[in-house]
């Protein structure tokens, strides 16, 4: 059509239907939302090594989506995936820059390899197709497409917070790495807080100026849009009424005996706050004993990027803490912490979301954070549970009607965990209301359909040709 197709691209691709964002981060799952509603191409890496880097494609047709990926070498993924992408740039942009890793062999890999992403997607690029880039994997690619004569409409998504701008200029090559995003035509953030980061660091660290809603540096300039993702809120409902999601509501009534369950959802990430929350959860216990027997705490952490170094010690320390935690206050008939390394399907914690009084989701950092949406959508019009969210998640931006804390607080914590256990019903149902509202309005195609109309009245580029 005269429209173009939709040319998704990002490092993960495809997440398997029915799975949540909890388990696989919150982009894969609402991208292959998007692409089912949009058609197109979703193009990235298939998660495989391969001896030597041939760019051969693997494309695959599923659910309207065509998927098209490629794998990569030994080298790429270390440097590229496992280096620059989850030991820089993740530590540095959710402000832990105690941990991230400054290394020129990281650097040159994530290059390397953006290039040959450009080289292998740019034949299947079309002249009036529409291109979308995704997180932070990807910063560079818009620019090496436009090396490759690319001339088509470019819009860049990041999923992850944008750091405060003395942060980010600890990073060598920083400047470059923002300078290259001035070749898309529009930058999308989940929030205006980071969309202001962004600004700041443009105007302070390279000259910029804000005309708007564009960026200008010299005689280049990119159009900026805060645009929170939400998810799939029909499909979601509907899981949630399923065989499946009730079969698991109800296994997790059984288990529970009658006591409230805290329910937490997270990939096993240092971002989350886990260690922050298990402490504050302790401190609940510790400053409300007549309510031990009364509640647990469900903590759901799948691994993540096992290869990393500091995911493999947040989970023993995660560990440590769990096992500490029981230890001390367990009975020979309750357990204060169910804590829990596998991942489910979307439809079982559907039920276990429903089943449970509270939602606990207190990341130290969080671009958005979908399971506090999905907690929302999952609960039960007529006794809805209490959503706990950290004001440090790109969601508190939308979800006001949560109980807001600061996580780095075990004393709020605990405090919000009371006041949601003797929250009024009225009271749980007049916020639950208000959040679900905002959950089913913002929902991902109102998300996508935002970024890709403003990228569509984005002006045609015209440059030089290459
Ligand atoms: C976050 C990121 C995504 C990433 C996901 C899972 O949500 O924003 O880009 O895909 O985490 O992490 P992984 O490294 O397993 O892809």
């Amino acid at each position: 059509s005269s429209e173009g197709r939709l040319i998704v691209i990002s490092n993960r691709v495809s997440a398997p239907k029915g799975s949540t964002s909890g388990a696989q981060g919150g982009l894969a799952v609402a991208l292959a939302a998007a692409l089912r509603e949009n058609g197109g191409i979703w193009f990235g890496w298939s998660g495989e090594v391969t001896e030597q880097y041939t760019g051969q494609i693997d494309f695959q047709r599923n659910q309207g989506v065509t998927t098209a990926v490629v794998d990569l070498e030994e080298q790429d993924v270390e440097e590229y995936y496992e280096g620059y992408a989850n030991r820089t740039l993740w530590p540095l942009f959710h402000y832990r820059i105690d941990l991230a890793e400054y290394e020129r062999d990281f650097a040159g890999g994530y290059q390397r390899t953006n290039e040959r992403f450009a080289k292998t997607v740019r034949p299947l690029i079309e002249p009036d197709d529409l291109i979308w880039i995704q997180d932070y994997h990807m910063f560079p690619l818009g620019a090496e497409l436009r090396k490759l004569g690319c001339q088509n409409r470019i819009g860049f998504f990041l999923h992850i917070p944008w750091p405060p701008r003395r942060l980010l200029a600890t990073l060598p090559g920083a400047k470059a790495l923002v300078e290259a995003m001035f070749d898309y035509d529009l930058l999308g953030f989940h929030t205006q807080e980071w969309l202001e980061s962004f600004c700041d660091f443009a105007i302070h660290e390279m000259g910029a100026t804000i005309e708007g809603d564009v960026a200008r540096v010299g005689d280049r300039c990119v159009r900026l849009l805060a645009d929170p993702i939400g998810i799939d809120a029909k499909e979601f409902a509907q899981a949630s009424a399923g065989v499946q999601a009730r079969l698991s509501y109800r296994r997790m009534r059984d288990s529970a005996d009658g006591r409230d369950m805290i329910v937490g959802v997270d990939r096993l990430d240092y971002s989350k706050g886990l260690e922050e929350r298990f402490s504050g959860y302790e401190r609940f216990l510790i400053e409300h004993p007549e309510e031990r027997k009364e509640v647990f705490l469900l903590q759901i952490a799948p691994p993540s990027r096992v290869s990393v170094e500091t995911y493999r010690r947040i989970r023993n320390s995660l560990e440590g803490l769990a096992g500490r935690i029981n230890g001390e206050y367990a009975d020979v008939d309750w357990v204060p912490i169910r804590y829990v390394n596998q991942g489910y399907s979307r439809d079982v914690l559907a039920g276990i979301y429903r089943a449970a009084k509270i939602g606990l989701v207190t990341p130290l950092r969080d671009g958005m954070n979908l399971v506090a949406k999905e907690y929302v959508a999952a609960q039960n019009p007529e006794d809805p549970g209490v959503l706990i969210l950290s004001r440090f998640a790109g969601a508190a931006e939308q979800m006001k009607d949560a109980l807001l804390i600061n996580p780095y607080s075990a004393e709020e914590i605990s405090d919000a965990i009371q006041q949601a256990l003797r929250m009024p019903k009225e009271e749980r149902i007049a916020r639950w209301q208000a959040l679900m509202d905002g959950v089913q309005k913002e929902d991902v195609t109102w998300w996508a359909t935002r970024f890709l109309d403003s990228l569509r009245q984005a002006r045609p580029r015209i440059e030089e040709p290459a």
